[in-house]
């Protein structure tokens, strides 16, 4: 999703954030730009495509000056074109970049058109470059300009400017959108993701919503939104300065993949308290008190969620919904007393599950958040923060992140159990083995890298499959249809198996791919009697399946077979396979499997 950095220092600022960019350039986005502040001169440079477009445009034309905004932009109004690629100018006087969406931007456009302001993009970020312009014009000067201008603006944003007439100040305001101030001897700089600047400096500031600051080298001014200066506490950032590398493999994704048995590991021994025993961060008050549990999710996430439900009602007894994130923060959700909200995100920064929290926290639920980026808004903004380790995860498509969520989720049910006696210390001990099996069972099962390249240069050329599941591995069987259409662009749907003859058994035809996913429980059957119908009306059927239920099934075309394990954790090691036939389904097509198309890894946009 967009990125933003700026920066005040003594070296040339475009070098320093384009350099920052390319720390983002994971997220995804589709064009880029820099404007830097030489004396009373702003200079641009804007490209549409990769960083290398921008690198070149830049090495064509260097660009001078110590001060300096950029940003990486994924469209939302307006198409990928360089004119809608940040920054945006306004007459010369005024460059902005900005994450987010200005709701109100089409009546803030319709009035300073009818004033006579001339727009050249599609996007309402330049809306908001004029409206600065206009404010300035007024006579507002920095940051009562900034002020005036957040008055008016409606939305989620977080907004990095230049003034003409301000050759030496930073302006920079937050709502809803990360924005993080970082500061050094010699240099200020801001970025929407600590990561952007961390080998600069570890000293960061994050703003709050409402905040808008004027940074300069001699002065930090910080104003909240009631307009009053604000002392924000500066922290040493945990994010990596290290420019993160492939490591020898083709694609981040893959070596995500490999990462997993690690993720699980780390998660798992970040839940282990000082007697060995599999503990999260709920107290036994907590875990006593809460009735009925809430998770919030969007995406992967969300899939991860609803394998937690099965664990949690399955082990714990405890009521669980899995809701979608961006929806439940618009209907009047109700809830009983005792409840509390779990939301699950990779980032921490998914506005529409951020949102979702907050919506829960006015409503006085107790919130814990179950996130990787231990700084990020759903982090600092929890009552309790149950951390994944899975470490950066840069591919796109979510891959260690998820199976760290499902451990955390089996722990967390675990505990429940245990608080609400449902299970004994013994038996609550002796799923904890068996949790701690998952690592080395998910690395053998990352040795099907191989075994899945016949299927994926066989699916590569359907237009459309199906993935079909029963129990937790109905929510995998979404996951899995997910990996594969976002990363190699094919249409997949998953289906509850028992749900096929209610209405989707009318897709299958001759050929369709249908690929099941087996774990040998005792719900099997049923899922292979749903899958010889599908069969029997010509489906191809693909198994990915643990080893004895694989020996049920004689009607498959192609299968990928891996160790026998306890049906109850088999959500955890089949992800594996999942993963991989999505990957190497996207190499055989040759899609961009770490930034596919139109997608962006931190979604920070409703
Ligand atoms: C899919 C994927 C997305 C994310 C979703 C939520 O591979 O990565 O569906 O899971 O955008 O993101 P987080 O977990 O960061 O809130």
């Amino acid at each position: 999703m967009c990125g933003i950095v700026g920066y005040i220092g003594d070296q040339p600022a475009a070098d320093i954030i384009l350099d920052a960019l390319k720390r983002l350039e994971y997220r995804g986005y589709d064009s880029s730009g820099i404007a830097t502040l030489e004396g009373k001169k702003i200079h641009l440079t804007r490209a549409v495509g990769k960083l290398a477009q921008l690198d070149t445009a830049l090495k064509n034309t260097p660009q001078a000056g110590n001060i300096g905004i950029g940003h990486t932009r994924w469209a939302t109004h307006g198409g990928v074109t360089e004119a809608n690629a940040h920054p945006h100018l306004a007459a010369d006087e005024v460059a902005i970049v900005h994450n987010g969406i200005i709701e109100n931007y089409a009546e803030l456009k319709a009035e300073l058109l009818a004033k006579g302001h001339e727009f050249s993009s599609q996007t309402d970020s330049e809306v908001l470059a004029h409206l600065f312009l206009d404010i300035v014009r007024q006579g507002y000067k920095g940051a009562q300009a900034m002020q005036q201008v957040l008055a008016r603006i409606k939305g989620a944003f977080a907004l990095a400017v230049l003034l003409r007439d301000s050759p030496d100040t930073l302006f920079v305001a937050r709502n809803a959108s990360p924005l993080a101030i970082g500061i050094e001897d010699g240099l200020v700089c801001v970025a929407s993701d600590a990561m952007a600047m961390a080998h600069l400096t570890r000293n960061v500031i994050y703003l709050k919503d409402g905040d808008y600051a004027a940074l300069s080298l001699d002065e930090l001014q910080i104003f909240d939104r009631d307009n009053q200066l604000a002392n924000r506490e500066i922290i040493r950032t945990s994010a990596s300065p290290a420019l993160i590398d492939k490591g020898g493999y083709r694609h981040f994704m893959e070596k995500e993949i490999h990462e997993q048995p690690d993720a699980i590991a780390h998660t798992i021994a970040a839940m282990t308290d000082a007697k060995g025993v599999l503990k999260t961060g709920l107290s036994d008050a907590d875990l006593g008190d809460i009735r009925h549990l809430v998770i919030l999710a969007a995406g992967t996430s969300h899939y991860a969620g609803q394998v937690g439900r099965y664990w949690l009602e399955g082990l714990a007894g405890i009521p669980v919904s899995v809701e979608t994130a961006s929806e439940y923060r618009y209907r009047a959700p109700a809830h009983l007393a005792g409840g509390a909200v779990v939301a699950i995100s990779q980032s921490g920064e998914s506005l529409d599950t951020l949102m979702a929290l907050r919506h829960a926290k006015e409503m006085g639920l107790k919130t814990i958040a179950i996130v990787n980026v231990p700084e990020s808004s759903i982090a600092r903004e929890a009552d309790i923060i149950l951390p994944t380790r899975a470490g950066p995860e840069i591919g796109v498509a979510s891959t260690k992140a998820f199976t760290a969520q499902l451990t955390v989720l089996f722990a967390l049910a675990v505990d429940f159990g245990r608080a609400k006696a449902r299970l004994s210390a013994d038996e609550a001990a002796g799923l904890q083995q068996k949790l701690l099996s998952v690592p080395s069972a998910v690395g053998a099962a990352i040795d099907c890298f191989e075994a899945i390249r016949p299927i994926a240069q066989s699916l590569k050329k359907t237009p459309s499959c199906l993935f079909l599941g029963r129990g937790r591995l109905y929510p995998l069987a979404l996951e899995a249809a997910l990996k594969l259409k976002e990363l190699s662009y094919i249409h997949a749907e998953g289906f509850a198996a028992g749900e096929m003859k209610h209405g989707p058994i009318a897709l299958i035809e001759e050929d369709l791919p249908v690929i099941c996913l087996l774990d040998g429980d005792d719900l099997s059957a049923k899922t292979i009697s749903n899958l010889k119908e599908a069969e029997a009306r010509g489906a191809t059927i693909i198994l990915i399946a643990t080893a004895s239920s694989a020996k049920l099934v004689d009607f498959d075309s192609f299968r990928v077979v891996i160790e026998d394990c306890d049906p109850l954790l088999a959500p955890l090691i089949l992800a594996i396979p999942a993963q991989i036939l999505a990957y190497q389904t996207a190499v055989e097509k040759g899609t961009d499997v770490d930034q596919p198309r139109n997608l962006a890894k931190s979604v920070t946009v409703e």
